[in-house]
């Protein structure tokens, strides 16, 4: 295997519209590395059968997206503890003997964004309120806990949904209800919208940000637009603001490294790269 092309790529249904192939592209022509990913476009029909031949035409690996995360951990042959945790695969690797390993790198992609952004960030500092409580938010909000965030403060506009969400991730997450979210800004250090809200297309996020203390650390992982106009109303108040585009490029770090032997940099060129794309 070791004298083929290395090959990677992302599977999803629809793919299209993904930036991991410009991603992995720029980090493939920047370190010189002869491989390539590609979109894949696979439907749940066919996951099981395109998993099973794409180690023998010399794959390394794939990234999962929309809707294949979960049936790709049930495929899986090994799965991180990360990813059991979350219930969800975004990173497979194929092992020597062509077995299936699933990891979820979304929750440290999260992490590695906030603290690359903000070096100071220290999550044990106090509570944290998280926005959501869909599959990002799962990631994150273990994520949160794994770094030692003393509480997690999880709003759901579908209780039920930020419930299990809690039953599954334990004491440290607190719920509150969606409608007064406003109530818990004073006493948080870190924010996060994990919901679809303020993407271009969907609904705005209009939550009342006027509690916000100078200095609270906002988050979003929305990135289309760039500067969500949360973002832009918790900077107005004196809120240092983290964007979601980071999260995208530092969860795809691990995969790269994993597949094509180079621990690939983060850094402006990249982020220029795929927002050009
Ligand atoms: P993902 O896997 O990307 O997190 P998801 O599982 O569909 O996507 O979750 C989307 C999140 O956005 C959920 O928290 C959802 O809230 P519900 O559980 O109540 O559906 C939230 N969301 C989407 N539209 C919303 C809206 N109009 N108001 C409030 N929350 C919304």
């Amino acid at each position: 295997m070791t004298d083929r092309v290395p090959l990677a790529g992302v599977i999803g249904d629809p793919v299209g519209h993904s930036k991991s192939p410009v991603l992995h592209g720029h980090w493939l022509s920047r370190y010189g590395i002869r491989g390539y990913y590609v979109p894949l476009h696979v439907t749940q029909d066919n996951l099981a059968t395109v998993l099973k031949a794409l180690p023998n035409m010399g794959f390394r690996g794939v990234n999962v997206t929309i809707p294949h995360k979960e049936q790709a951990l049930a495929l899986a042959d090994s799965v991180t503890d990360r990813a059991a945790l979350i219930g969800a695969a975004n990173t497979l690797t194929f092992t020597s003997s062509g077995k299936l390993q699933a990891d979820n790198t979304d929750g440290v992609g999260f992490i590695a964004n906030i603290r690359q952004s903000i070096p100071d960030w220290a999550p044990s500092e106090g509570p944290v309120l998280v926005l959501g409580a869909g599959g990002a938010s799962r990631a994150i909000v273990s994520a949160l806990l794994g770094e030692g965030v003393p509480r997690v403060i999880l709003a759901n506009r579908t209780r039920a949904r930020a419930e299990a969400l809690r039953d599954h991730l334990g004491a440290r997450v607190e719920l509150l209800d969606w409608t007064r979210l406003p109530s818990a800004l004073p006493e948080v250090h870190t924010v996060v919208n994990t919901t679809s809200l303020g993407m271009k297309g969907s609904q705005p996020l209009n939550i009342d940000l006027s509690g916000i203390r100078p200095g609270t650390i906002v988050t979003d992982i929305v990135y289309t637009p760039l500067i969500t106009d949360f973002l832009a109303r918790a900077d107005e108040l004196g809120a240092r603001t983290v964007d979601g585009l980071g999260m995208l490029l530092h969860q795809a770090a691990p995969g790269f490294e994993r597949w094509f032997g180079h621990k690939p940099e983060v850094d402006e060129a990249l982020r220029r790269a795929v927002l050009s794309a």
